[in-house]
């Protein structure tokens, strides 16, 4: 297998994996080398269960989202599917951006053939002929692998006019992003897709109404979408069992920072925050962790039970998003991470709305003036943050704006930053 040099898969090649058990273990160019590791066992399942049973499957798995918003995804299938506008499309969100998000890389770069199986069973669920990869720009590696997937499924009957040779046509093209972190936003990278300036449109209406070309559209996740292959390999139901009630199956998070063994890890959702730091090689001075990302939140270094789940992180006023783990120690410099992640946010904001346009800017300018003042904040910076952090929370029209204040104002509620 070609050498997985720029993939950080510390778990590589353990027993009981299942989103990355290929990972490291096939070779990532070869058709018959995924066959030979299971490969196409799920479309084969697919077709016997027909569109309507794929996505009862989906849906009794309990899969929801894994870019960052854990949205239900046999519900979003099952409003595609009943659309009576035509033609359908599936297009799969593969932009990741979220600073400190890298499993759809390692997902993509080691086991590029498990996303065009899954994207050819989505298709199908959801009655679409054609998908669309939307990849980073940035990830060069994956692009030249998911080509030759595509190029090796035509030649050999798994993309086309009659996959499988049951009847059904699918055919995925990849597009790739320029570099801006806004087109990861759905209805920015549909118009992004489509020519015009990656500018979020307002929602409702929602893809799965009027998306691509304003067509109905399923827009999926890399990892969502190769989820999609166990559930239909061991059942929904098996599946399921993995996880907690409310979180099922498993979850790959992307461990980053002052930890000793950096990289993606899958474990079941349940896991504490601190089991997951341990195998990583928790620093014995952790200060904070950041979880979610730049539009996540910061939790304490005391915080070490909260469960990696969506409704445990929610219920510990955090959020999992898309699964960044970035741990920092007593050594980093808090305000300047502060600032760098609003410089990130004024960089991205497309500029189309005002909360954002001139909120990330306001934001930037006072986390610099406390950052030149070596982090100590003069009477009315926190005050000034507060109230544009709020404006820009309530008033932007996506979720970067709503969010480019979490970080900041978790450093400050529950770190003590400034103080
Ligand atoms: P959202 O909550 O607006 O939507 C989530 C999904 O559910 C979308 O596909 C939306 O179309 C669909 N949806 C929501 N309500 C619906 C309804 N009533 N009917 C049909 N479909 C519906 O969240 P959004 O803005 O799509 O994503 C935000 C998340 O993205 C954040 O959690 C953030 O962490 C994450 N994110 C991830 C990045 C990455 O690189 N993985 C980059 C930036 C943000
Ligand atoms: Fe653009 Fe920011 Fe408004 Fe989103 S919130 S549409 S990124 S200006």
């Amino acid at each position: 297998p070609e050498a997985p040099a720029s993939l950080a898969v510390p778990q590589a090649g353990q027993p009981g994996l299942t989103l990355l058990r290929r990972v490291g273990v096939v070779d990532p160019s070869s058709l018959d080398d995924y066959r030979s590791h299971g490969g196409y066992a799920a479309l084969r399942r697919a077709f016997a269960l027909g569109p309507a049973g794929v996505i009862r499957e989906v849906t009794d798995a309990g899969l929801v989202g894994r870019g960052g918003a854990a949205f239900p995804t046999g519900v979003k299938w099952q409003a595609t599917a009943s659309q009576p506008d035509h033609p359908h499309y599936l297009v799969c969100n593969a932009d990741e951006s979220e600073p400190g998000t890298f499993k759809d890389r390692v997902l993509m770069e080691g086991d590029p053939y498990s996303l065009i199986e899954a994207m050819t069973i989505a298709g199908y669920a959801v009655g679409a002929h054609k998908g669309f990869l939307y990849l980073r720009g940035e990830y060069p590696r994956a692009l030249r692998l998911l080509d030759n997937a595509i190029e090796q499924a035509r030649a050999r009957g798994l993309l086309g006019d009659d996959v499988l040779g049951q009847g059904y046509a699918f055919d995925i093209e990849i597009r790739r992003g320029a570099g801006a972190y806004i087109c990861g936003e759905e209805t920015a990278l549909f118009n992004s897709i489509e020519g015009y300036r990656g500018e979020p449109r307002s929602k409702p209406p929602f893809p799965v109404e009027k998306g691509l070309f304003g067509k109905p559209t399923a827009e999926n996740n890399v990892e969502t979408l190769v989820n999609v292959l166990p559930i239909l390999t061991m059942g929904a139901q098996a599946y399921a069992a993995i996880g907690t009630e409310k979180s099922t199956g498993p979850k790959l998070f992307c461990v980053s920072g002052s930890v000793a063994r950096p990289g993606i890890y899958e474990l079941p959702f349940g896991a504490t925050l601190g089991e997951l730091l341990d195998l990583a090689g928790k620093p014995d001075n952790l200060r904070a962790v950041l979880l979610g990302g730049a539009a996540g939140g910061f939790v304490r270094a005391d915080e070490m039970d909260i469960p990696l789940t969506f409704e445990g992180t929610r219920a510990a006023g955090t959020t999992l998003g898309s699964g960044v783990v970035l741990a920092l120690d007593d050594t980093v410099p808090l305000p300047q991470v502060l600032l760098r992640i609003a410089e990130f946010f004024r960089d991205e904001s497309c500029g189309q709305c005002v909360p954002c346009r001139v909120g990330t800017v306001r934001q930037e300018e006072a986390l610099h003036r406390i950052a030149e003042r070596t982090g100590e904040a003069a009477a009315g910076d926190i005050a000034l943050l507060r109230e544009v952090g709020r404006a820009m929370r309530d008033a932007s029209i996506c979720g970067l704006g709503q969010t480019a204040w979490n970080a900041v104002e978790s450093a400050i509620d529950r770190l003590g930053a400034y103080e």
